[in-house]
């Protein structure tokens, strides 16, 4: 049976992707964001997961104002780099698991939660700078990749006691799939930011901190966090760690923090990142 053995949860700015591309990463600004990151290098090098299901949320890149999913689920077989404005980044395409996405999609769909089926994305920023803060530059990526996008650009966005819930279907889904597959859950975005109007530039680190304990500690409270304490807090950006509930639900009550990075800042944010290995 396939198995989901550790969760990831990471912030995928853009200007990240940059730094990498540009080859700018051991400067003075960026150094300490990435040095945070060797752990989780080395631990995958060895853990070798076979697909990742990677949550994310696009930045209007495949998605228009004219159709935004809630919950959207990659079934196919590749998904290109977007053009987010400055060409695709140069990155190896991202290879998908048909079999296991639709088996995830049947499933959850079947546990009542409403996904879309994507045939064909291009993937932003959102997917592809956690890809390359923990695999580097390879060729190819090391294993297959499920994408699923979240909406949390246009209002109203899921709440995050929906998103818990969901990592738990997803979990069910995972674990009734037939094959022996290493699958790892990642969820991407936050930490708290704000990258418009007067309070642009916002960080709350001490509330970054507290979530990021009780990640670990006492999970099933954060999935109760309303939104308004997202936008208050955390900025308007902040929203965007409901998809680190969606990692979280589908692991178990019992995890094992195996890594934690916190920095400021990263362009407008603050860098937090976390390694959660599943006990059962
Ligand atoms: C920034 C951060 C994000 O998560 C994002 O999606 C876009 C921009 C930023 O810090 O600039
Ligand atoms: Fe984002």
């Amino acid at each position: 049976m396939a198995r989901i053995t550790a969760g990831v949860g990471t912030s995928h700015v853009p200007l990240i992707g940059r730094a990498i591309d540009t080859k700018a990463t051991d400067t003075d600004y960026w150094k300490p964001v990435f040095e945070g990151y060797e752990f989780t290098k080395k631990w995958i090098a060895e853990e070798q997961p076979d697909v990742i299901f990677l949550v994310y949320n696009d930045h209007a890149s495949a998605f228009s104002l004219e159709m935004v999913p809630t919950f959207a689920i990659g079934c196919a077989e590749e998904f290109q780099p977007a053009d987010e404005g400055f060409g695709r980044r140069p990155v190896p395409t991202v290879k998908g698991a048909p079999d296991l996405a639709w088996h995830v999609a049947q499933s959850v769909i079947q546990q009542d939660f409403d996904l879309t089926i994507i045939n064909q994305m291009d993937v932003d920023h959102g997917l592809t700078v956690p890809l390359s803060l923990i695999f580097g530059e390879p060729d190819a990526w090391p294993c297959r990749i499920i994408p699923f996008a979240v909406n949390v650009v246009v209002y109203p966005p899921p709440s995050g006691r929906r998103c818990y819930n969901l990592g738990k279907a997803i979990a069910n889904a995972v674990e009734s799939f037939d094959e022996d597959l290493n699958v790892q859950i990642w969820g991407t975005g936050g930490m708290s930011h704000q990258i418009q109007g007067p309070r642009s530039g916002l960080i709350n680190k001490d509330w970054d901190t507290a979530f990021l304990n009780r990640l670990s500690d006492n999970a099933e409270d954060l999935a109760d966090i309303p939104h308004i304490e997202y936008v208050r807090e955390t900025g308007s950006e902040g929203i965007e760690m409901v998809m680190w509930l969606i990692m979280r639900g589908a692991l178990n009550t019992q995890v094992k923090e195996l890594h934690r990075h916190y920095h400021i800042p990263a362009s407008n944010t603050a860098v937090g990142h976390i390694v959660l290995e599943n006990q059962f």
